[in-house]
């Protein structure tokens, strides 16, 4: 495997983003991907891993092999894109959002130590063309200054989760944002 992680050292602690198409990865790799974002709980375990692997790109943290935390910048069916803009209410067209930020998830030992904006931006970065979207859960304050970091709006109407409790709201970075 031949990667050419974005390496940062933050607070000291010497963690890397190894941010790549996910065909760069080797099996086991994703294997574990996978696995962490299933302890997010977010998301439909069926067909994740195929998902996972049509991705446009995926990032991991590491530290000392470990893995600490999970990013993704996803290929949402149009189905699923214009789901999710026709619930948020929002004005914009799902035609220029081609792209969503997803799958972000750090373990609980690692939160609180500014990883998530680095993840995050790692596969945000391989965004060329098209705008990316998001969603997070309304309360997600954390994860809502990551986005707004990243160069995200807020926009529409915030709307009940289907897969758990709470409203979630629609976030979207122009392309060339
Ligand atoms: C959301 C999550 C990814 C954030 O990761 P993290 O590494 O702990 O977050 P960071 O330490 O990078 O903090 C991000 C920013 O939010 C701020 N922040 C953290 N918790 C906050 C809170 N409760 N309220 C307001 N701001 C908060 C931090 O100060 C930081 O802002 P700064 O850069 O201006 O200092 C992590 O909590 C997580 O994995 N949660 C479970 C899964 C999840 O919610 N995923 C997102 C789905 S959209």
């Amino acid at each position: 495997m031949n990667l050419s992680g974005r390496t940062f050292d933050m607070h000291a602690r010497n963690a890397i983003v190894i941010a790549e198409k996910p065909s760069a990865f080797d099996s086991k790799a994703i294997d574990e991907f996978v696995a962490l974002v299933l302890v997010g709980g977010e998301v439909l375990a069926q067909g994740l891993r195929d998902r996972v692997l049509q991705a446009e790109s995926i990032a991991l943290l590491k530290k000392d092999d470990q893995l600490l935390g999970v990013a993704g910048l996803k290929r949402p069916t149009r189905s699923h894109r214009a789901q999710v803009f026709e619930r948020s209410r929002t004005v914009l067209d799902a035609k220029e959002f081609l792209l969503e930020l997803g799958w972000v998830y750090v373990v609980p030992i690692a939160r609180g130590q500014g990883h998530s904006l680095p993840l995050c931006s790692a596969v945000v970065d391989a965004a060329t063309g098209s705008g990316v979207f998001a969603t997070s859960r309304v309360e997600n304050h954390g994860m809502h200054r990551t986005l707004a970091q990243l160069g995200f709006d807020r926009v529409g109407r915030e709307w009940p989760s289907q897969q758990n409790q709470g409203n979630l709201a629609l976030f979207v970075r122009p392309d060339g944002a």
